[in-house]
């Protein structure tokens, strides 16, 4: 694989499996867009997903459960073109691979073939085992997303912390092993209890990513816009906002259209 013109070549998945195994812990951050994976690639960041959150982020829906295929293959065209050492995941979303297994073959390899993405990231359990197990014989690498599955928001019955109590705890521990056996090279966690988390964690030896997992998995996520304080409203208590890009981009327009109310720009240093 060659390299850029920093000498650094492009991750791959097996580098996020070998920093488990040295146990080094890692960051992933979603991304939708061609400036921010820049950005965040730039910044060393390893792994960006696409996550179908753009369907609530970056489009204003309610839920990721309206995002489709074509959409989600639009923005990550645009991260891949952005990404020069990031792994880049595609989101596959809701009805894209819980039907037939051929078509969800087909979307899988759109992500790859045609958006440029290094893998594909699929919700839940059950039948998405044996699915998983045939993409990653198809040479597509799969990312596993265990605990509050969004896709599912109607049948949980809203966004809730799942894998409380032992008995769900061990399927999720469970699905986890599954995954891991059908060849996923990593598997999200969300909104768990920190010790689901950690038995997780223990259970399996590719590197889970948690949110809201607790601090005891191998990588944490948050999306982008959450790490930045651009979001706004009320968030999930796993958040941590290490910037206040709401404030400073609010700041920014009010202050531009000040000085074009009161025409101090565009000054001479931008006038030809
Ligand atoms: O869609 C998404 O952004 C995700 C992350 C929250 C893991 O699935």
């Amino acid at each position: 694989m060659s390299s850029d013109a920093s000498g650094q070549r492009p991750l791959t998945v097996h580098d996020l499996v070998a920093y488990k195994q040295a146990g080094e812990r890692f960051a992933m951050l979603t991304a939708y867009d061609y400036l921010t994976a820049r950005v965040l690639d730039e910044a060393g960041v390893p792994v960006l997903l696409v996550g179908d959150s753009l369907g609530m982020v970056v489009l204003g829906y309610d839920s990721t459960v309206p995002v489709t295929v074509e959409e989600m293959l639009h923005h990550t065209r645009a991260v891949s073109r952005g990404a020069r050492r990031a792994v880049v995941v595609g989101d596959m979303p809701f009805m894209s691979y819980q039907g037939s297994p051929d078509e969800a073959l087909i979307t899988a390899g759109r992500f790859l073939k045609e958006a440029g993405a290094t893998a594909v990231k699929l919700e839940g359990a059950g039948p998405v085992v044996d699915l998983t197990a045939r993409l990653v014989g198809a040479g597509v690498p799969v990312m596993g997303h265990l605990g509050l599955t969004p896709q599912h928001v109607h049948r949980l019955g809203g966004f809730k912390v799942q894998g409380r109590g032992d008995g769900e705890a061990g399927r999720i521990v469970g699905d986890a092993r599954a995954l891991r056996d059908a060849g996923a090279f990593a598997i999200v966690l969300e909104a768990v209890p920190a010790e689901v988390g950690r038995r997780v964690t223990q259970a399996v030896d590719v590197p889970t990513i948690g949110i809201g997992a607790g601090p005891r998995t191998d990588a944490q996520v948050l999306v982008v816009s959450d790490m930045l304080g651009m979001t706004g409203g009320r968030l999930p208590r796993f958040v941590k906002a290490y910037a206040d890009m709401r404030g400073v981009v609010s700041d920014a327009a009010k202050t531009f259209q000040a000085e074009v109310a009161s025409g101090d720009y565009p000054g001479p240093e931008h006038t030809y």
